[in-house]
């Protein structure tokens, strides 16, 4: 059962919302790990979700979703880039060693980076316990959680997530499509984050022509 929202859901195509500029030091202060494992596209892509999902859900703390998010996987960049693809996306991946040193290395990013930015101790706690067991704990511990947690799923929905995501798991476009309906829809938590998902991959299904194409 999803969570349910009355606010209004925006599912026009994804882009950024200037309205505030607020965590523009977090951005800069982890410049060399957007460079890993695509974060620089990704991170920003699901943070963009991310807002929209804080709008629709405004009993949700937005500050812990947005800094959530835009930290979840920058301990990617301390973990063997080789290993990311040969472990991080064959087999049993989702249960794999290099899943949970991501996070363990995330959460300690998170706590080198926030406090010289002047949030506090609480706040930061707050962040890493969603961004540990991000990707390996089965269940959500709040509303905060899921929110991060669907829009971690979200950006693969959008044409950037399926050119890099079908490469990563080698699949064409139109087969990952199909994987993104079959498995990843049904994996998410909020209504709002399947309105999303379902109007994003109906526009990405048309553009990259995958009918035409398998
Ligand atoms: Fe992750
Ligand atoms: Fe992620």
């Amino acid at each position: 059962m999803t969570v349910q929202t009355t606010h209004p859901v925006d599912i026009s195509p994804i882009h950024a919302d200037e309205r505030d500029r607020d965590l523009d030091p977090i951005w800069r202060a982890i410049v060399a790990e957007s460079r890993t494992r695509a974060n620089d596209i990704h991170l920003p892509i699901s943070f963009a979700f991310a807002e929209r999902l804080c709008d629709a859900y405004p009993d949700a703390d937005a500050l812990v979703v947005r800094v959530a998010i835009l930290l979840h996987d920058t301990g990617w960049a301390r973990v063997d880039e080789t290993r990311i693809l040969s472990e991080g996306f064959t087999g049993d991946w989702r249960k794999a060693d290099v899943r949970y040193e991501h996070e363990r290395h995330g959460c300690d990013i998170a706590r080198e980076v926030l406090p010289p930015l002047g949030y506090d101790d609480a706040f930061v706690t707050r962040v890493t316990d969603i961004i540990d067991g991000h990707d390996t704990r089965p269940e959500s511990h709040s509303l905060e959680d899921s929110l991060v947690r669907d829009a971690d799923r979200l950006w693969r929905f959008t044409p950037a997530g399926i050119a890099l995501a079908s490469g990563w798991f080698g699949l064409t476009p139109a087969e990952y499509c199909r994987r993104l309906r079959s498995e990843i829809v049904p994996e998410l938590l909020t209504e709002a984050a399947v309105q999303m998902a379902e109007a994003e991959l109906a526009r990405s299904e048309v553009l990259l022509k995958t009918e035409q194409l398998s």
